[in-house]
């Protein structure tokens, strides 16, 4: 079974996909957390968005692995575990940047459609239902507005004792949108055949519980 879940940046995508992976015992690959990889590989080496040329011998030369340890999916490259670094804000509007190159979608596609060839898989992104599996079984596109996405991410910072802006945090939610919505290659939209979720005024569980009743 391949499961295409979309939808903008804080809409509750990976906390939905996690549960239904667990629930189904499939396979959740969290795509965003690979864009991020490749984007904090790019800040680390110094390149930037315009340096076509050393972002295509970048791709070379990232060994770039998706893991799973204990069942939570970990990044690393060259050997380094990297899954705390790519949540840095830093790192998000990198990764919003990165993702719009066409050679950095085609080597992270690529690494996508295989993982799915091989496993039963939930897959969570921008462009999963429209690109990397067009075929897919089911397709969600979740979505929830601005302010709504704000608060949760707010509120998941201040539990992790940070001083947060909600307003501030809804602008950046908001220009990722933007840019994710805005690119040429992949840009994020809902797929014709997905099934439209709006979460603003659902609970976490209320949208579990909406999608297990489409799957089975
Ligand atoms: O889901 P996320 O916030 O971790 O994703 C980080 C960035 O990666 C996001 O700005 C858009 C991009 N992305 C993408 O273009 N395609 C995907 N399938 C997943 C993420």
């Amino acid at each position: 079974m391949k499961i295409a879940l979309d939808g903008p940046a804080g809409a509750g995508k990976s906390t939905v996909a996690k549960a239904l992976a667990q629930k189904l015992d499939i396979m959740y690959l969290d795509t965003g957390a690979m864009y991020r990889a490749v984007a904090l590989y790019m800040l680390d080496n110094g390149i930037s968005t315009d340096e076509q040329d050393k972002i295509e011998e970048a791709l070379e030369n990232i060994q770039l692995v998706v893991k799973y340890e204990n069942g939570a999916q970990k990044m690393y490259l060259k050997g380094e575990d990297v899954s705390l670094r790519i949540r840095e804000n830093a790192v998000s509007k990198a990764a919003s940047d990165f993702s719009a190159l066409q050679p950095v979608r085609v080597f992270l596609v690529k690494m996508q459609q295989e993982t799915a060839r091989q496993n039963d898989c939930v897959l969570d992104g921008r462009d999963i239902g429209t690109c990397v599996l067009p075929d897919a079984d089911f397709k969600f596109y979740l979505t929830a507005d601005s302010f709504e996405r704000a608060k949760r991410r707010a509120k998941e910072l201040t539990e992790k004792g940070q001083i947060v802006d909600v307003k501030k945090i809804q602008q950046e939610i908001e220009q990722r949108d933007y840019n994710d919505s805005h690119r040429d290659f992949s840009p994020l939209k809902q797929a014709e055949d997905a099934v439209l979720i709006d979460s603003t005024n659902m609970t976490v569980e209320e949208v579990i519980n909406y999608v297990i009743n489409i799957l089975l």
